[in-house]
């Protein structure tokens, strides 16, 4: 396994490849998760490129960008074992420049959801994206269905930008008790963990609903606002595959998104119906 901590060293390495290249953007601490994505790529592509960099631009002031778990050494020995060719490292002086121009996320489906709650993430996280896909063009890259609202944005701008990749969006991983898996999850203490699962709970009690024929949005956030009650809300929400807010689930064109604080943790999920 090759590894790269300049755009320009891995620019070179990905000019001389002419076979399938796939993509998989990541910030560390992998966890199943990642390693799902990693496997999709590997079995799709001839090559497999993985990046880790924790991008500074996405993270809000007050959020949890210096302490973000770091774990390179593993993270390095499960990519080998998972059959990646070449991992980027890059540190922030080789990503960014002092004063650059910046990408706002779409002014209306970019400000809701995650994008009200978490103002000037989305832009962070299209401007790493776009430069690592600028540094991998890659033919396909891999983004986890879990951060829904991301993956429509980084959609959003390959259509807009009329970029040369295909975005393929991966299932999200679970714990055998529902917890959806994620970097974060290791800030939870033992008691937090099981009141997290009240996350997984809540989309269950939603799919369940829709199984039973109720389908009016309100009924079910109410519902799940039930089970999350000693969780810090931020916001449960049912939208189209679009993320235009809908009356009443549509099978097949549905995703019911759910944000809120265990403690100081801050976790998401959803459900794709
Ligand atoms: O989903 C993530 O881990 C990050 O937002 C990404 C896509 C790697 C960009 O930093």
């Amino acid at each position: 396994m090759r590894e790269f901590s300049t755009p320009a060293e891995l620019i070179t390495y990905r000019k001389e490849m002419t076979k399938s290249v796939g993509f998989v953007p990541t910030m560390g601490a992998l966890h199943e998760g990642h390693i799902s994505l990693i496997k999709q790529s590997v079995a799709e592509n001839d090559k497999t490129i993985v990046s880790i960099f924790v991008n500074p631009t996405q993270f809000l002031e007050g959020e949890d960008l210096d302490s973000y778990p770091n774990k390179i050494a593993a993270d390095l020995k499960i990519c080998a074992l998972a059959g990646v060719d070449a991992v980027f490292l890059p540190n922030i002086q080789a990503m960014y420049e002092k004063d650059e121009l910046t990408i706002t996320a779409p002014k209306i489906k970019g400000f809701i959801l995650e994008g009200y709650n978490r103002p000037g993430h989305f832009d962070g996280v299209l401007q790493v994206v776009l430069k690592l896909l600028n540094i991998t063009s890659p033919t396909r890259a891999y983004f986890g269905k879990k951060d829904a609202q991301q993956l429509f944005m980084i959609q959003n701008m390959v259509k807009h930008l009329f970029l040369d990749v295909q975005i393929i969006p991966c299932e999200i991983v679970r714990e055998s008790d529902g917890l959806a898996l994620s970097s974060r999850n290791v800030y939870l203490s033992e008691k937090e963990r099981l009141r997290a699962l009240k996350l997984s709970k809540a989309l269950k009690l939603a799919t369940k609903m829709v199984m039973t024929q109720q389908f009016k949005c309100s009924d079910i956030t109410l519902a799940m606002q039930e089970v999350l009650e000693d969780t810090k809300i931020e916001y449960v929400e049912i939208v189209d595959r679009e993320f235009n807010h809908i009356e009443e689930v549509e099978i097949k064109n549905t995703i019911i998104l759910v944000a809120t604080f265990v403690g100081t943790t801050r976790l998401i999920d959803n459900i794709w119906i």
